[in-house]
């Protein structure tokens, strides 16, 4: 009989530079779950070649996206740290998930619209499935808590639907496996928590900050220098008033809401406390404040990751040992999957 265990699992893609939504959307609660939780962390390269990816830098982009892991602080003796390919679990479980989602469902991922762009038709079947893959990413290690940013929240609800419904479908099945309590897939819960879980772009605080915004002024890249961040911080777009005291006073002003909530994550502290120091003040010394936080927190996270970056050997050692210990606990729930569904597994 299969107890439930707590087990967080998350991941990002290997496409470009992580950003600080990456970082405080979801890197933030993925280091801190580690000193609490068995931590699953995975570089989601199949998720990747969604969208073409040119072969070398795919493979390089995987190594800085890792280093990246490593140097925002996740310890690969706390955790878990692979890269998603390696295990073929994950495609494997996907192509029996696609089986029990529903069209309808995948149908309705506004992700998918917005990366499509107009020519649905043109856009890769990979794309349109991205979804179950990322269920079956998590629900392959009957992962309970799922750290992410606000933007992810549509797939994680997707991901608890598919496990119901395979739940449902194979009950009798299920039960006579030994699950009592007929929960063989666990519905993962979402943990999108803290004062910056979708973070907007620094040019445009309507927009997302994202990897794929055509102007690097847009966003922090977690290995942009001192130099760097200071700039585009004090570049970044504000309104002619000053900062409110309370933060009812950032409703309808999406840069001052988003640089004070940028500002309250990188101090961790609350949104009120802030506006409590800078509230009432000209932005410009607000702006000087946070350039100096972002480039103390964010500063040595870049370093770190260069150095790293000129150590691939220790890199990959990383990703083939957490592939390993991956597999180890993925296989034997892929086993039961098989049997669960009826294939005759030898
Ligand atoms: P990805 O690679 O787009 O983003 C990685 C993580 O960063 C968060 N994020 C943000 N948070 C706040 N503000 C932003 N501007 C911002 N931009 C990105 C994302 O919410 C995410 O947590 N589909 C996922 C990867 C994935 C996954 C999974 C995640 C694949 N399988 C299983 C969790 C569990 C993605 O594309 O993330």
């Amino acid at each position: 009989m299969a107890t439930i265990v707590p087990r967080v699992f998350s991941g990002m893609q290997p496409t470009g530079n992580l950003h600080l939504g990456n970082y405080l959307g979801a890197m933030i609660n993925w280091i801190h779950m580690q000193d609490t939780h068995e931590c699953i962390y995975c570089v989601v390269d199949m998720h990747a070649i969604t969208v073409w990816q040119d072969p070398k830098e795919l493979r390089r982009a995987i190594l800085d996206v890792t280093a990246a892991y490593l140097a925002c602080g996740l310890d690969p003796r706390k955790s878990i740290i692979f890269n998603q390919s390696q295990v073929a679990e994950h495609a494997e479980l996907a192509w029996i998930l696609g089986c029990v989602a529903r069209i309808g469902w995948l149908n309705r991922m506004t992700q998918f619209k917005e990366k499509a762009g107009k020519d649905k038709e043109a856009a890769s079947v990979g794309l349109y499935t991205y979804p179950v893959l990322m269920a079956a990413d998590i629900v392959g290690y009957r992962a309970t808590h799922v750290p992410v940013g606000e933007d992810q929240k549509q797939h994680l609800e997707l991901a608890r639907d598919i496990a119901n419904k395979f739940n449902l479908d194979y009950a009798d099945a299920i039960k006579a496996a030994g699950f009592a309590d007929g929960v063989f897939l666990v519905p993962p819960e979402p943990y999108i928590t803290g004062p910056a879980t979708r973070v907007m772009s620094l040019r445009d605080g309507t927009k997302k900050m994202s990897k794929s915004d055509p102007s690097d002024l847009s966003r922090l890249n977690l290995t942009d220098d001192a130099d760097t961040i200071a700039r585009k911080v004090r570049k970044a777009k504000t309104d002619t008033e000053p900062l409110p005291t309370a933060a009812e006073g950032l409703k309808g002003r999406p840069e001052a809401d988003n640089l004070t909530g940028i500002y309250a994550a990188l101090a961790g502290e609350s949104v009120d406390k802030v506006l409590a120091q800078y509230g009432g003040g000209q932005f410009s010394v607000f702006k000087n404040a946070l350039a100096d936080l972002a480039v103390a927190k964010l500063g040595p996270v870049g370093e770190e990751t260069k150095r790293l970056q000129a150590d691939p050997a220790y890199v990959e050692r990383v990703l083939r040992e957490g592939s390993e210990r991956a597999r180890a606990i993925a296989a034997p729930i892929m086993r039961q999957a098989r049997e669960i569904v009826g294939f005759i597994v030898s």
